[in-house]
């Protein structure tokens, strides 16, 4: 305990120094790290939960995959991605310095030591019952990607203590609370809501409350099993994708300056917003968690009412399609062949995807892609507002 008699007037100028030599050490440290002074994360692994956003084989795996021209930009064959070529996601991975996340579900030659991919296209957050093969959506829903999480980290804790052969394909056990795990789940949600044609009101009352308390549930289970950083994505503007506003037209007067139905992205809104506010309630539930909201709603906004200023054409029609004024039919989809008039059309891909936005009127373009992720790298876009190799820090 200092005496306070020695708090004279001359201690003041010592009280300065002490300051000063505090600063400079801050300094010292600040060096070689951010200028945050927080040191970059060294994520060892991903594991990634979600829909066609973000599947890199899972739904491939366990059905079909999608035909030709899908793939062609990058991987010149169908990858099991819903694009011509990358996802986010594979430039999440690409940045953190991480091979492609191999899906959960592929049984050919996978390898899962630094993360795997647990997102299947056509996934729902809470689990619907009109599912594939007879259905529409998929059955791997976010509690089921969940449970196959679970299996991998047991398996894996167990095949690291008996070593071998495996033991090179699984993750280490400690890499289940160091990974980076990320989300990008509810379009399929609330495009369940929109072709039943429920009224805002409707879609306020009862689903998107208990779709989002749902998300919560299964972000905490995560957290039980150690995952501690978390890099959540937010739902795009559905209102911006013919495969929503083609077969369900909204009134001219609903439509945006962007040509976007407004009624659907209101809803996207919607479920953002209770999102948002549920990220903010697991970051008191999880105090150990770090937990980045990212607004790929606004990425995706931006890009498509300015497509032009950032080098893009046409935004909202569709590259790989056929027919109408958004070359959008969803009887004949991408890669599928069809018969108008008497005559079998295959659809294909535009000339040059490149500079197109819209891939096959659900999806994003490579091009799209990784204009969206050069946006969120930054954290530029994300709540708080830190880089993704920042994302364990609170
Ligand atoms: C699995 O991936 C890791 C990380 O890229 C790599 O070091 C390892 O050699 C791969 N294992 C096999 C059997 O290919
Ligand atoms: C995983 O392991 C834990 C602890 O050993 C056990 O309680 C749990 O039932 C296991 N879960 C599965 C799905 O195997
Ligand atoms: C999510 O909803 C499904 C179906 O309603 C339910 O079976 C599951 O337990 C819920 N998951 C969580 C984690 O609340
Ligand atoms: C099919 O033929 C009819 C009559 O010639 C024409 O009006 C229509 O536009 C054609 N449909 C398509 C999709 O080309």
């Amino acid at each position: 305990m200092i005496n306070n008699s020695l708090m004279g007037s001359s201690s003041i100028f010592a009280h300065i120094a002490f300051i000063s030599v505090v600063t400079l050490e801050f300094v010292i440290c600040v060096c070689g790290s951010s200028a945050s002074g927080l040191k970059p994360c060294d994520f060892p692994a991903i594991f990634n939960f979600g829909d066609s956003n973000s599947d890199t084989g899972g739904l491939s795996a366990a059905f079909t995959p999608p035909p030709p021209p899908y793939g062609d930009t990058f991987f010149k064959r169908p990858s099991g991605r819903f694009s011509d070529g990358r996802l986010t996601i594979d430039f999440i991975a690409e940045g953190l310095g991480i091979p492609y996340l191999h899906a959960y579900l592929d049984a050919v030659a996978p390898n899962f030591s630094t993360g795997a991919n647990f997102a299947t296209a056509a996934s729902t957050i809470v689990p619907l019952p009109d599912v594939l093969p007879l259905g529409g959506y998929s059955p791997f829903s976010l509690n089921v990607q969940y449970s196959q999480f679970i299996r991998l980290k047991n398996h894996s804790i167990i095949i690291n203590q008996l070593g071998g052969f495996f033991k090179g394909l699984l993750p280490k056990e400690e890499f289940y609370s160091r990974a980076l795990y990320t989300i990008d789940i509810g379009q399929n949600d609330i495009g369940a809501g929109l072709s039943e044609t429920k009224s805002m009101q409707e879609i306020r009352d009862s689903p998107i409350p208990m779709i989002i308390s749902n998300f919560s549930a299964n972000v905490k289970s995560l957290y039980e099993e150690g995952g501690r950083s978390f890099w959540i994505h937010n739902t795009g503007p559905i209102g911006c994708l013919p495969y929503t506003f083609v077969p369900f037209p909204v009134a001219s007067s609903q439509i945006d300056s962007a040509g976007c139905a407004i009624p659907y992205n209101d809803v996207s809104q919607y479920f953002n917003q209770k999102l948002k506010e549920a990220v903010i309630q697991l970051r008191k539930d999880l105090p150990l968690a770090a937990i980045t909201y990212v607004d790929l709603y606004s990425i995706k906004y931006t890009l498509i009412s300015q497509a032009s200023k950032f080098g893009f054409e046409k935004p909202l029609v569709v590259c790989c399609g056929y027919g109408g004024h958004y070359n959008f039919n969803s009887q004949i989809r991408c890669g599928g062949t069809g018969e108008i008039n008497d005559t079998k059309v295959f659809v294909g891909s535009c000339q040059d995807p490149s500079k197109r936005i819209n891939w096959d009127g659900v999806h994003y373009t490579e091009a799209a892609n990784k204009w969206i992720y050069d946006q969120l790298v930054n954290g530029k876009f994300s709540d708080p507002p830190i880089s993704l190799n920042m994302a364990c820090h609170r």
